[in-house]
């Protein structure tokens, strides 16, 4: 695993918002797709660009475009889903896929409930997850991934605890995390963390 810490204001005032419990469903759900973003643009500070002919109005040009087609996101259900918002609206031509990963609240184990992927060969698979606790079900997530053979996997994270950090770093993958908070209480919380985020994010 190699891990890229993202840091700039807006982002630190983000997580401010999200931390705050009177945040409701509706600012919680724009602030982390806000969050997406911000992760997202830094991650494509790294990406190759391709040269494009295209037609402007003072006749054809060669352009630098992202290779859009390549990226395929793939929130984990539920709470990645309104960080797939935030991709799609930078990168509307890009793909998606699903992972439904649930963890029982008692043993925290990570379960697959639900997947449905495009074809991952050649293609950067990111996934989107706000939270990365005991790191159990990111590990999931990148064991069923690394089967499709994509060319390289890539996670857009908002908080994590070091615990689930130690947990994934044998793992080829490459994070971008906004924030890594102090620790995991006994329950598998973050704290100080943002609460449970589907909860947060869908009334529940
Ligand atoms: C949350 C969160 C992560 C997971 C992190 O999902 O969105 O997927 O917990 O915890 P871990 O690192 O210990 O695996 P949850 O299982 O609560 O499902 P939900 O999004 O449907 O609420
Ligand atoms: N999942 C959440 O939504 N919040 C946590 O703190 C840990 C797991």
């Amino acid at each position: 695993m190699k891990i890229i810490k993202v840091e700039n204001n807006l982002l630190k005032h983000l997580i401010s918002k999200i931390r705050d419990k009177n945040t409701d469903s509706f600012l919680f759900r724009k602030y982390i797709s806000d969050i997406s973003k911000i992760l997202l643009i830094k991650f494509l500070e790294d990406e190759n660009l391709v040269y494009k002919e295209i037609e402007t109005w003072i006749g054809k040009l060669e352009q630098p475009f992202l290779e859009e087609d390549r990226y395929v996101f793939i929130p984990i259900l539920r709470a990645g889903l309104p960080m797939l918002d935030g991709a799609l609206e930078i990168l509307p031509n890009s793909k998606a896929g699903f992972l439904a990963i649930k963890r029982d609240e008692e043993t925290l184990e990570s379960k697959i409930y639900y997947k449905r992927l495009p074809d991952l060969k050649n293609k950067i698979a990111v996934i989107l997850d706000p939270m990365v606790a005991t790191g159990g079900s990111l590990s999931l997530a990148i064991d069923i991934l690394k089967e499709e053979n994509p060319e390289k996997i890539i996670s857009l994270n908002i908080i994590a605890a070091p615990e689930g950090l130690e947990r994934l770093k044998t793992k080829d993958f490459v994070m971008y995390i906004a924030q890594i908070d102090e620790k995991l209480n006994d329950k598998g919380y973050i704290i100080p963390g943002i609460g449970d985020a589907g909860d947060r994010l869908f009334n529940t």
